[in-house]
């Protein structure tokens, strides 16, 4: 039997969250691999965060592997060679010309990176093209009167398509989250952003009683690797979702909440942190997590009536993928 691939596609461009702001200090090196690459993130004595290639252009050491920040700079732990985040070098300490050709052009490849909502993005195009879009800041999750930030993470074997496709999969609300009736919401697309807005009703305990409480969920898509939810009701709740793909079958995903200052042991924190545990939990995103692992993207799927918009939210998508063959077969099937 011949082996099912399991994902036409290859990882869509776009910014995608490579580690939180507060996880990098000053002089921190960390070697990441994402995007299929092996990478090296530091910062430099400017507070600068940069993202580079991690073998160094010299011959090959990895920057990662013992490289150490000085100055504005990543040095290399074979021959010390310096780096900056724009990928120029910045010093050669033993050479007694410096080569031409490093002072004119990068001699490494840099990742453009962007410091938002407490996030470090990084914008990935398999191409390496310019970014082409901008990565929205969600001032709230920086903001002091605003709780510190709760952040979840997993990896599983999918990627960033199959985990925003689950919001406009309607039908799986009942199956995977049993939840009743998911609430009709308005919905646009505007180039690389995908709003929707639904506002329903929930019958909630308030002081011994059962109450109807109005409720919204904003979502905004951002590309394929920035997703902001919004709740409104009981509680007020932020969240960013940080999918980051790994491989093109491999992915990281980074729930971080954020909501207005509650005061400790009070109902509205007790509220917030099961609003929480049912986003995360069974009811949330582990309950996808074992169908995401095992599924197959199918680019001609069947479907009926009560499935929703997925084959639109496809089209949508599609414009994340750098032209391929794949990419007619994608469109065609949304067709
Ligand atoms: S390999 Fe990096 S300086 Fe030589
Ligand atoms: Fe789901």
């Amino acid at each position: 039997m011949p082996q099912v691939e399991r994902f036409p596609m290859s990882i869509p461009f776009g910014w995608y969250g490579v580690s939180y702001s507060s996880e990098l200090e000053i002089g921190d090196v960390r070697d990441l691999h994402y995007f299929g690459r092996d990478l090296v993130l530091f910062r430099n004595e400017e507070g600068e965060a940069g993202l580079l290639d991690a073998y160094c252009p010299h011959l090959g050491a990895h920057l990662g592997k013992g490289g150490k920040v000085e100055g504005d700079s990543i040095r290399c732990p074979f021959h010390a060679w310096q780096f900056r985040p724009d990928g120029y070098c910045s010093k050669i300490p033993y050479a007694k010309a410096f080569p031409p050709r490093a002072k004119r052009e990068p001699l490494t490849q840099a990742y453009p990176v962007v410091e938002s909502s407490g996030v470090i993005w990084t914008w990935y195009h398999p191409d390496n093209v310019e970014p082409l879009f901008e990565v929205i800041d969600y001032p709230e999750f920086t903001d002091p009167a605003w709780a510190k930030p709760t952040r979840r993470e997993w990896r599983f074997a999918s990627n960033p398509q199959e985990i925003a496709e689950n919001g406009v999969d309607v039908a799986h609300f009942a199956y995977v989250h049993a939840m009743d009736a998911v609430p009709e919401g308005e919905t646009s697309y505007d180039g690389v952003k995908r709003r929707s807005i639904a506002r329903g009703h929930r019958t909630v305990p308030v002081d011994g009683e059962m109450k109807q409480m109005p409720y919204s969920v904003e979502t905004v898509q951002n590309g394929a690797g920035q997703k902001y939810t919004k709740l409104k009701g009981l509680v007020d709740l932020s969240l960013l979702v940080i999918a980051t793909p790994i491989e093109g079958d491999d992915v990281e995903l980074r729930f971080c909440f954020t909501h207005p200052a509650v005061e400790s042991g009070s109902m509205q924190e007790m509220a917030v942190k099961m609003a929480i545990e049912h986003t995360c939990g069974q009811q949330g995103v582990e309950g996808d997590i074992p169908i995401w692992e095992s599924k197959i993207h199918l680019a001609q799927p069947y479907l009926c009536d009560g499935d929703g918009p997925i084959l639109r939210f496809r089209k949508y998508f599609e414009q994340f993928y750098a032209a391929t063959a794949e990419k007619s077969a994608l469109v065609e099937a949304a067709e």
